[in-house]
């Protein structure tokens, strides 16, 4: 079996600084990567950041500060910020940079080897803040001016000498392999959506700009600047160094495993870049998922609408682990989410503070209590410590299959219901009154040592932090996580001494007012 595995987020604009949409997506694609690394795979997981075009180009002229100047400054706040997540990206691009310039202007020249594009002239509507082309059907008025009927924002005429790519002629082959590919698109009802619109008729598109110049060079052309989403679309091959298609990154991780977005930009990569890449003779990406979106009320938050909501805002004031684990929870993953701050503390207060943690807190203390501060040696499973432990062993599989088809709620509902189980397991087996029974006592604690650690191990996607904060209970180290070794019951060596740990989640005080 393939055990490569290459996730990517979509590269972000500078256009202003990242908000809670972008630290969303992010935190989910690190959910992934980890869980994957964890699983025994080769992980790649691509970040970074998409630079030109005329969206940047104006937000820069706005400030007074040199276009590049300005990407340098706000592309470092997303790399900050990838930081500050604690992702595992093993890599940030930026589309300014040497190597990605080289491979957008080679995929350029293969488009057009393979007369796929051929110079002509547009007419028609144009979004800067979407970098896209919208039919007349796409468009309608609002208070006197044009603007897109899906993203709301001003449309623009443009009428201009263009470069055109045949999306045309990919009409046929891409319906053939989305049916080929029943899961290529996910969630299913995005799915639909593009089908829908591809049957619809594809029209040849626009692939480069001659009246303003912050973008990459049409290869022998002094005029043309190439449209910013083939040339942001490239980024996921020019991470591998495309296009020198021998070297080990390319060999090893293309075609992508998954391309996690945002729903607001499936048409650019379940249409344009699977296309493009027919087109080149360049194998597809295995998956493309469109995510919903963090509301502000009712509306998409978004730079644009100024309605943001800043995560380092949210970190400072409750920390990371719990801001990760609401995103992944609490939005139900492939729908639209709210943020509550009132959500996010019962999250913090019941699922982390009193769930979780409480568990471990609870067994180390009386564990030390009452065995000597050590993982029990003398136990024997009845059938109740089995019918738990065997959850993780009889789940493997089917979480394994559920990740593969990103149904995170299957994985975190596993997770709350397994803790639930055995914080009642714990109260129930009274092991406080069994201290003339040792066997019986050490095996009770013994299971619920076992669980905590096998949860620490899945919740180590979710919360890194906090799960490897739990795992000093036993000094496991981030490298022996292993989701395999859920399987085992009796991975815990007896007679090993246990720590005690800090408090892991402080419960947040709530103030009715
Ligand atoms: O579209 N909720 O960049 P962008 C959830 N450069 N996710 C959100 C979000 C929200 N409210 N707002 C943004 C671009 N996102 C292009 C991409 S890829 C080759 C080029 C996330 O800065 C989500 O993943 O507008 C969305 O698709 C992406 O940020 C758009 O970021
Ligand atoms: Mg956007």
């Amino acid at each position: 079996m393939d055990k490569n595995f290459y996730i990517t987020t979509p590269i972000y604009y500078p256009s202003a600084k990242p908000h809670m949409g972008h630290a969303y997506s992010s935190i989910i694609a690190d959910f992934f990567a980890r869980f994957k690394k964890i699983d025994g795979f080769d992980v790649f997981f691509l970040t970074g950041t998409d630079e030109h075009g005329l969206k940047i180009q104006r937000a820069a002229e706005a400030k007074g500060i040199p276009t590049l100047e300005f990407c340098d400054e706000i592309s470092k706040t997303f790399k900050d910020l990838s930081k500050i997540l604690n992702l595992t990206n093993t890599d940030f691009i930026r589309t300014t940079e040497d190597r990605h310039k080289k491979s957008v202007q080679s995929l350029w020249n293969q488009l057009k080897e393979n007369e796929d594009i051929y110079l002509s002239k547009y007419s028609g509507w144009y979004s800067i803040s979407d970098e896209a082309f919208y039919s007349e059907e796409e468009i309608e008025e609002f208070e006197g001016n044009k603007r897109s009927i899906s993203s709301k924002s001003a449309v623009e005429w443009v009428d201009e000498e263009s470069f055109f790519f045949k999306l045309s002629k990919w009409e046929k082959p891409l319906l053939e392999y989305y049916k080929k590919n029943p899961n290529f698109i996910s969630p299913e009802s995005r799915k639909n959506e593009v089908i829908n619109f591809v049957k619809s008729g594809l029209k040849d598109l626009s692939v480069s700009r001659k009246s303003f110049s912050w973008g990459i060079k049409v290869p022998n052309n002094k005029e043309h600047v190439i449209y910013v989403w083939l040339d942001a679309l490239t980024n996921y091959i020019s991470a591998l160094n495309y296009p020198n298609k021998d070297n080990d990154l390319y060999k090893k991780f293309w075609p992508a495993s998954i391309h996690l977005i945002g729903k607001d930009i499936l048409r650019f990569h379940a249409i344009y870049w699977p296309a493009f890449l027919m087109a080149a003779k360049i194998p597809l990406p295995k998956r493309i998922y469109g995510h919903g979106w963090i509301l502000s009320g009712e509306e998409k938050m978004s730079k644009s609408k100024g309605n943001i909501l800043d995560p380092i805002e949210i970190i400072d004031k409750y920390g990371l682990d719990p801001l990760r684990y609401y995103l992944i929870k609490e939005v139900s993953f492939g729908n639209d989410g709210n943020i509550s701050k009132e959500k996010l503390e019962d999250c913090i207060n019941s699922d982390l503070a009193n769930n979780f943690g409480n568990l471990c807190q609870r067994v180390t203390a009386f564990a030390t209590k009452n065995c000597g501060g050590k993982i029990p040696d003398k136990i024997n499973f009845d059938k109740e410590d089995l019918r738990l432990l065997n959850k993780f062993k009889s789940n493997l599989n089917l979480i394994r299959d559920k990740i593969d088809n990103q149904d995170i709620n299957y994985y975190i509902s596993f997770i709350v219901n397994t803790l639930f189980e055995t914080n009642k397991y714990f109260n129930d087996q009274e092991p406080w009154k069994k201290k003339d029974q040792m066997t019986r006592l050490n095996t009770i604690v013994y299971t619920t040592l076992e669980i905590v650690r096998k949860i620490s191990f899945m919740l180590y996607p979710i919360i890194p932090e906090s799960s490897l904060k739990a795992l000093k209970i036993f000094n496991i180290s981030e490298n022996e996580i292993n989701f395999s070794s859920l399987e085992n019951h009796e991975y815990l060596k007896k007679g090993i001494s246990i720590n005690s740990i800090d408090i892991l989640f402080k419960k947040i005080e709530k103030i009715n007012d």
